[in-house]
């Protein structure tokens, strides 16, 4: 199921935001001119990835609560304490409009 999230030009680069998409939260991630979807929940604790910090330069989001870095680009968590992945999703801009690809 594909599904417009918003417009690409309200995300601010390396800023991220929270949408539902079904019954799933996703944060988006903008760096420069390219978009990420992952998972909102950290999966080391039911935490709200969204409020955390984005590293454009490695493409991971912190989780606000202990810290680990999650790859934009596959999920994996690349530092403890996480030890398991979070789902990622295809993210496109299509027209002008941020497209997110969810599995149903
Ligand atoms: S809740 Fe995210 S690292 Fe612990």
């Amino acid at each position: 199921m594909k599904t417009t999230v918003c417009r690409f030009d309200e995300l601010v680069s390396g800023a991220v935001r929270r949408f539902v998409v079904g019954d799933r939260a996703i944060a988006i991630v903008r760096i420069d001119d390219k978009v990420y979807a992952i998972g909102d929940k950290c999966s080391h604790a039911d935490v709200s990835l969204s409020e955390g910090e984005v590293f454009c330069d490695t493409k991971e989001i912190e989780c606000v609560r202990h810290g680990s870095a999650f790859s934009l680009e596959t999920g994996k968590a690349n530092t403890l304490p996480a030890t398991q992945p979070v789902p990622v999703y295809r993210a496109s801009i299509d027209n002008g409009n941020v497209v997110v690809e969810v599995q149903s």
